[in-house]
């Protein structure tokens, strides 16, 4: 069985993120930078990914194997970078996890050559509005939604340690990303893509149920 990510989030972003031969790009909460390496091999120009994760950075080290890349040990929260030093903001799967997504993408703003572009993945706010516990033995069968305008922290016991994430509104994604200076110019929820299942018509059915991934793409106005 394919990951959700490979079968629905990563089509979407490559579709969205489009040529990205010559920027210079900045990846928020890079794990192991696989992102940064494909990125480079498509002829980024540089490629910085941060991380607050000390073993997530030794990883993305360890992909790293390209002068134009590199990473740092820092929490988004923290981004400081020289005024319009990027082209590309991409982030995938990580800005759940802040609690002030408007500082953030604030100083994205900042760090964007005009016309930059911002492109992000989160869970989808259907998926991160409850912190019901799906089943750990099987391929889960049903979803809830619930406190939907309730914004804020959700936390699950995840292998012995709580996650924490943020809880927004897709409305709430949008209005902070104009809030910051951008123009949005892209909502995708991710659809899942067919060819990417193997001819596994009944994982493919089961991932046609529920959106998973908001995947939004910005310009620096
Ligand atoms: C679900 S992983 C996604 C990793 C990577 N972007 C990918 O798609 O494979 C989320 C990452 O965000 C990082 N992260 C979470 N909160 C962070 C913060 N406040 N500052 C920096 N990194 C953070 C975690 O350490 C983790 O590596």
């Amino acid at each position: 069985m394919s990951s959700p990510n490979f079968v629905m989030e990563e089509p979407a972003l490559l579709a969205e993120l489009g040529k990205v031969a010559g920027l210079h790009v900045l990846d928020l909460g890079c794990g192991d930078a696989a992102l940064g390496a494909m990125l480079l091999q498509q002829g980024s120009a540089s490629y910085l990914g941060i991380d607050g994760s000390r073993e997530m950075v030794s990883r993305a080290e360890e992909t790293l194997q390209d002068a134009r890349g590199t990473v740092a040990l820092q929490n988004m929260e923290e981004l400081s970078l020289p005024a319009e030093s990027v082209d590309l903001v991409v982030s995938r799967m990580a800005l759940h996890y802040l609690e002030d997504l408007d500082a953030v993408l604030r100083s994205c703003r900042a760090a964007l050559r005009p016309g930059g572009r911002v492109c992000f993945s989160v869970l989808h706010p259907v998926i991160t509005s409850s912190d019901v516990q799906a089943s750990p033995d099987q391929p889960r069968g049903s979803w809830t939604v619930d406190d939907y305008f309730v914004g804020g922290a959700r936390e699950r016991v995840w292998m012995g340690d709580t996650v924490t994430w943020f809880h927004r509104t897709a409305e709430q994604y949008v209005g902070a990303l104009i809030g910051a200076g951008f123009t949005l110019t892209a909502l995708r929820e991710c659809e899942p893509e067919p060819g990417r299942f193997g001819g596994d018509e009944a994982e493919l059915a089961r991932r046609r149920r529920v959106p998973l991934f908001l995947l939004l793409s910005a310009r620096a106005t």
